[in-house]
């Protein structure tokens, strides 16, 4: 079970820096988010809408899991994941975490004014959330990368320490 798993708040790459991985490492590239819709046949903003968090958590968790039977592939989260330790502990039987860690402003300009979040529509709370998250996101992970450059630059990074 060799995954590469990237964890991370909202915004911070891990969907584009992990096409780009699986790219450069030949690996195939899982997304638990989009995982989650298909399992529930509608949007994440809609499962949020329709059912709430706690609900989506435990889809999340189902797929957190489902990924640990996974191998070589490059594995991008929702910026929820790994603040959950009973996900921290289902990923980590799959491959070791790397955490993309953005600053926050990166993590803005790269949303801008997107409204398919829904724990992402007001700056202060988000700001407070991510200085909530920061420290679960570096405990949970087995490396930690400068996640504000570019992807392709953060995508070569990993690789080069994930070999
Ligand atoms: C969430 C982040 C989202 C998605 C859901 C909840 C979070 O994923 O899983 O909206 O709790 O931060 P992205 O990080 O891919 O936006």
């Amino acid at each position: 079970m060799n995954n590469i798993i990237l964890c991370g708040f909202m915004g911070s790459g891990k969907t584009v820096v992990g096409r780009e991985l699986a790219k450069i490492c030949g690996r195939r590239f899982v997304d638990t988010d989009e995982l989650v819709e298909k399992k529930q046949g509608i949007p994440i903003k809609a499962i949020f809408e329709i059912y709430g968090e706690d609900f989506f958590r435990d889809l999340e968790y189902q797929i957190c899991c489902e990924t640990a039977e996974l191998k070589n592939c490059v594995i991008s989260t929702g910026g929820g994941a790994v603040t959950f330790e009973r996900n921290v502990e289902a990923l980590k039987k799959g491959g070791k975490i790397v955490f993309l860690d953005a600053d926050f402003d990166t993590i803005c300009d790269r949303i801008g004014d997107s409204t398919n979040r829904p724990l992402f529509n007001d700056r202060e709370k988000a700001r407070a959330l991510f200085d909530e998250r920061r420290p679960k996101y570096e405990a949970a992970a087995d490396i930690t990368v400068d996640g504000s450059m570019a992807a392709r630059k953060t995508a070569m990074t990993i690789a080069s320490l994930t070999r």
